[in-house]
């Protein structure tokens, strides 16, 4: 997630990193995360799972956003649907492509419970359905430093939140993943399910986004197929993949990250270029956009760029010790 200033005509192709540009970067990401939790179990987990179904549903219904666009070159599909964090398929950037065709998205359904006036269980067809597809690009920033821009399809979440009315008690909101492996335990330490987290206006604004699709296409099974969160001014962390509950609760939720390294991962996790990771800057950023052995490094802007549209939201916080 992210967003920037350069004109797409002004990106050369040749500015697209490779994967091989990540790997010393990478390896040093999965021994913290070997020490922090048990042994990956990666690869072959869902082997056993039915072969793949498609939920038969077109983005065929797009309309214009209201929002601006970030000027920044589209990242290539190809890179945006090879280079996915999706652990529940592996720990390398190019696992979840290899693996995830063993998701079955078809039937799904999703569980809308906790502090509401109107728990549902929506069949994926009537969420799908329930409003108007919206295409917006959106920068996609990633805890790592590296980031996207990506036309993602859906529609705002909080046209869920009105349909199923939450009670005056209800202040969070949180994602659960589909966790339908044997294994409790996913590569890198993390738990079953993967579950994600919002503050209930962060969960209204407009921005946040119950994804189907990207580039007019329905999600890719790496990208979290059938559906899934994205929150466009917060690490990539935030977005949830492929769930299956929504719950409507009182308090902060659990949430995997937090829970793994609470240290580095907070809930908020606003993109905040003032605010380092423990161990690295969150200054800068290498762009994703082109396949290049030099990735173009940029500075990271405060709340991915929208800050106009979200930075009341955090007014009078601490971001220092709310990151
Ligand atoms: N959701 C689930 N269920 N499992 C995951 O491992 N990874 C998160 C987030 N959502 C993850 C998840 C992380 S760390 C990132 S950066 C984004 O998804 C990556 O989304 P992308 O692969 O579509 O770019």
């Amino acid at each position: 997630m992210l967003l920037l200033n350069k004109q797409e005509s002004e990106i050369l192709s040749s500015e697209i990193t490779p994967k091989e540009t990540y790997r010393a970067f990478e390896l040093n990401r999965r021994q913290l995360m070997r020490g922090l939790g048990s042994a990956g179990v990666a690869a072959g987990l869902a082997a056993a799972l039915p072969r793949k179904a498609q939920a038969e549903v077109k983005i065929d219904n797009l309309v214009a956003t209201q929002y601006k666009v970030p000027d920044r070159a589209t990242t290539p599909e190809g890179i945006a649907k090879s280079y996915n964090n999706f652990y529940e398929f592996g720990e390398e950037k190019d696992d979840p492509a290899k693996n995830a065709h063993t998701l079955v998205t078809y039937p799904w359904s999703v569980t809308v419970e906790g502090l509401v006036a109107k728990p549902r269980t929506f069949q994926f067809g009537e969420l799908f359905h329930l409003q108007p597809m919206q295409q917006r690009v959106y920068r996609f920033r990633c805890v790592e430093a590296w980031s996207m821009v990506i036309p993602w399809d859906g529609f705002p979440f909080s046209e869920l939140i009105k349909a199923v009315e939450p009670l005056p008690d209800a202040k969070f909101v949180q994602f659960l993943s589909l966790a339908n492996q044997k294994e409790e335990i996913l590569p890198g330490g993390i738990h079953w399910p993967y579950s994600e987290g919002l503050r209930m206006d962060e969960a209204m604004h407009p921005l946040t986004l119950l994804t189907f699709g990207s580039y007019g296409e329905t999600l890719a099974n790496q990208q979290g197929a059938p559906v899934r969160v994205i929150v466009p001014w917060k690490y990539g962390f935030k977005s949830a993949k492929s769930i299956v509950k929504i719950r409507f609760v009182k308090h902060m939720p659990p949430t995997t990250w937090n829970e793994l390294a609470s240290n580095e991962y907070g809930f908020y996790a606003n993109v905040n270029p003032e605010v380092d990771h423990p161990r690295w800057s969150q200054a800068h950023e290498r762009l994703l956009n082109a396949y290049t052995i030099f990735p173009k490094v940029v500075p990271t802007l405060m709340f991915n760029g929208y800050g106009d549209q979200v930075a009341s939201m955090y007014a009078g916080m601490d971001l220092r010790k709310n990151y």
